[in-house]
C-alpha cells in the first residue's frame, strides 16, 4: 500500500548486505536518513554511499529508468530504485534486496550473465527508436509499443517458475522472441520451435507477476499468450504444464 506525500521525511533504508567470503550468510543493515520530497531510493543509496558506507554496493547508470541496471526488490517488491522515490513509499522502513533468482555479487549487485544467454544474436531485440506520432496503416487501429523491455531482469526475479525451474526461457526472452516473430516471418518455423520447446511457453503458469512487476510496460504475459494462441492454432502446443 502506497500513499503520495510531498513532504520529507526520516526514513529507515534496510539493505541485505552481502560481501564473499566477508558478510556471509547475508545480513540486514538499517541505515537512517533524512529523505526530502524528490529523493529517489537511488538518491537514497547514493546518499548513504557518499555519507555513511562507502563499501555499499550497488547499480545504476541512467538514472531515468532506461538502462534497466538499478532494478532491485523494494519491500518485496520488484521496481527501479531511480524512479522510485522515497517519500512516495507508506513504510518508513524501506528493505532493499537483489533481485530473486539470480546469483549474488555483493550487496544489491546480482550476476545477470544467465539472463542475456538465451537472447539469440540473431534477434533485432535492442529497441528502434519508437515514432508512435506515425500514422498506422490501413485497416490496423493503433500502435501498440512492444519494445520497451529495458531488459532489467525485474520480469525475471517475479517469475515463480523461473525460481523452480531454471529451464524456463522466462517473459523477457519469450517477449523478445514474440517480438521477433511479429517482425519476421521468415524466421517463423525456428522461433516457433524455440516457443513451443521444452524451455518455451508450455512451462508458464500464468502467474502474471512478470507483467505486474514490468516498469516499462512491456506486459509480458501478453506476448506469452500470444505465443500460446500461435502455438495452439499451428497444433504445435504442448499439452501439459508439469507441476
Ligand atoms: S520485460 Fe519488463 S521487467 Fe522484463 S526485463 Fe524487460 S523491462 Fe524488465
Ligand atoms: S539507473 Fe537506469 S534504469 Fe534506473
Amino acid at each position: 500500500m502506497e500513499s503520495i506525500q510531498s513532504t520529507s521525511k526520516t526514513v529507515t533504508i534496510r539493505i541485505l548486505r552481502y560481501k564473499p567470503n566477508r558478510i556471509e550468510p547475508p545480513r540486514y543493515q538499517d541505515f537512517s536518513l533524512h529523505a526530502e520530497p524528490e529523493m529517489s531510493v537511488l538518491d537514497a543509496l547514493e546518499k548513504i554511499r557518499l555519507e555513511q558506507d562507502n563499501t555499499l554496493m550497488y547499480r545504476h547508470s541512467c538514472h531515468h529508468s532506461s538502462c534497466g541496471t538499478c532494478a532491485c526488490r523494494i519491500n518485496g517488491k520488484e521496481r527501479l530504485t531511480c524512479i522510485t522515490r522515497v517519500t512516495d513509499l507508506a513504510e518508513d522502513t524501506i528493505t532493499l534486496t537483489p533481485l530473486a533468482g539470480f546469483e549474488p555479487i555483493g550487496d544489491l549487485v546480482v550476476d545477470v550473465t544467465h539472463f542475456y544467454k538465451d537472447y539469440s544474436e540473431d534477434w533485432s531485440y535492442i529497441r528502434r527508436s519508437e515514432n508512435t506520432s506515425s500514422q498506422p496503416p490501413a485497416g490496423i487501429s493503433h500502435f501498440t509499443r512492444f519494445e520497451n523491455c529495458i531488459e532489467c531482469g525485474a520480469c525475471l526475479s517475479a517469475c515463480p517458475i523461473t525460481h523452480k525451474n531454471d529451464t524456463f526461457l522466462g517473459p523477457a526472452v519469450l517477449s523478445a522472441l514474440n517480438n521477433e516473430l511479429k517482425k519476421s516471418s521468415q524466421k517463423s518455423e525456428d522461433l516457433l520451435s524455440i516457443a513451443g520447446g521444452e524451455r518455451g511457453e508450455h512451462l508458464c503458469e500464468r502467474a502474471v507477476n512478470c507483467s505486474r512487476v514490468c516498469p516499462t510496460k512491456v506486459y509480458p504475459a501478453r506476448h506469452i499468450a500470444d505465443l500460446r494462441r500461435l502455438l495452439e492454432k499451428k497444433n504445435l502446443k504442448k499439452t501439459a504444464n508439469p507441476e
